[in-house]
């Protein structure tokens, strides 16, 4: 375990079914969620997905075995506007079938096979039950692991579904998860954040960012979708703007190997009341130094690596 500095965690002390009462939802869940991010957390990036087909049952139940403190999904909406967790636009990577997932209906696309491509592509962590593993909808991971399980989910296709807010919000409340603390909800968008703003305000956001050179050879970093200045030039005005309706950010480390992000973007990030999410980080000196740093999370594929690491 590290580290060079105190690593502030809340892991085992806090569990997450310790949050929750015996009677279920408590009126200061959403506080007590708020004073678990202050602490270190692991997010497990669409389930452990190093060691399970991505975004599938048996994913994020790994990752719940193994100890982490929010399940991480992406999730869209099909053509007959269902909600499913799946992180591309298209099915072809993680499915036996071709095309852009909007153009299925959720019949077809639980029809599918999602599972055998993870054995083909990943041979040292192949199980034969991994073949035929369904692509989930978002009530069936909420089946699975209830209100005692925190969600870290991001909405996808906002811009290609301008219901999936509403949707999403409304399948949350009818589960009860936003008033047990147990979401937090992240996008590349801001509209999309502040949409869900606008539907329950109490719901902690996080905005990603994805830093990148704004042209080869370049040695000045943009922002995708221009929410922020390059980290070089960021102000405490624009870390203040995002504090306006989110409580972290949530960004890339590396572009193509190179650091884009250092420990000074961190602090300032922390100055201005923002937590420090940072993705998606699978070797562990990387997951060190990022700890060194005083990052407030990781998203990674391995969960047990970080978990093991940080308790
Ligand atoms: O949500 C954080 C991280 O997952 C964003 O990247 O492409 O894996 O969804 P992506
Ligand atoms: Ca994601």
């Amino acid at each position: 375990m590290l580290t060079t500095r105190p690593l502030r965690t809340l892991a085992g002390a806090l569990a997450v079914a310790t949050l929750f009462t015996s009677s279920g939802t408590s009126a200061n869940s959403i506080e007590q969620q708020l004073e678990a991010l202050q602490y270190f957390q692991v997010i497990a990036h669409r389930g452990a997905s190093g060691h399970a087909p991505e975004h599938t049952l048996p994913a994020w139940q790994l990752a719940h075995d193994m100890g982490a403190d929010y399940l991480e999904l992406d999730i869209q909406m099909t053509a007959d506007g269902r909600l499913v967790v799946f992180h591309d636009e298209t099915i072809d990577r993680t499915t036996n079938r071709e095309g852009p997932l909007r153009d299925y209906t959720l019949a077809e696309l639980q029809s599918l096979d999602a599972g055998s491509w993870f054995n083909q592509a990943n041979p040292n962590h192949a199980r034969s039950d991994f073949e035929g593993a369904r692509v989930v909808t978002l009530d069936e991971v909420i089946d699975r692991f209830g209100t005692q399980t925190r969600y870290y989910i991001e909405t996808k296709s906002a811009e290609r579904d301008p219901t999936l807010e509403a949707e999403l919000m409304d399948t949350l409340s009818e589960r009860g998860l936003i008033e047990a603390g147990a979401v937090v909800i992240q996008s590349f968008s801001q509209e999309s954040l502040r949409e869900v703003e606008s539907i329950n305000p109490d719901v902690p956001l996080v905005q990603l960012v994805w830093y990148y050179p704004e042209s080869e050879d370049s040695d000045t970093l943009i922002e995708w979708t221009g929410v922020t200045p390059g980290p070089g030039t960021i102000t405490d005005a624009d870390f203040e703007t995002i504090r306006e309706y989110a409580v972290g950010i949530g960004s890339n480390l590396n572009y193509q190997g190179d650091a884009v992000i250092d420990e000074a973007f961190v602090k300032q990030a922390q100055a201005n009341d923002l937590r420090v999410h940072v993705y998606t980080i699978n070797d562990i000196p990387a997951m060190e130094q990022l700890i060194d740093w005083g990052v407030d999370g990781i998203f990674t594929d391995f969960p047990d690596r970080l978990v093991r690491l940080t308790r």
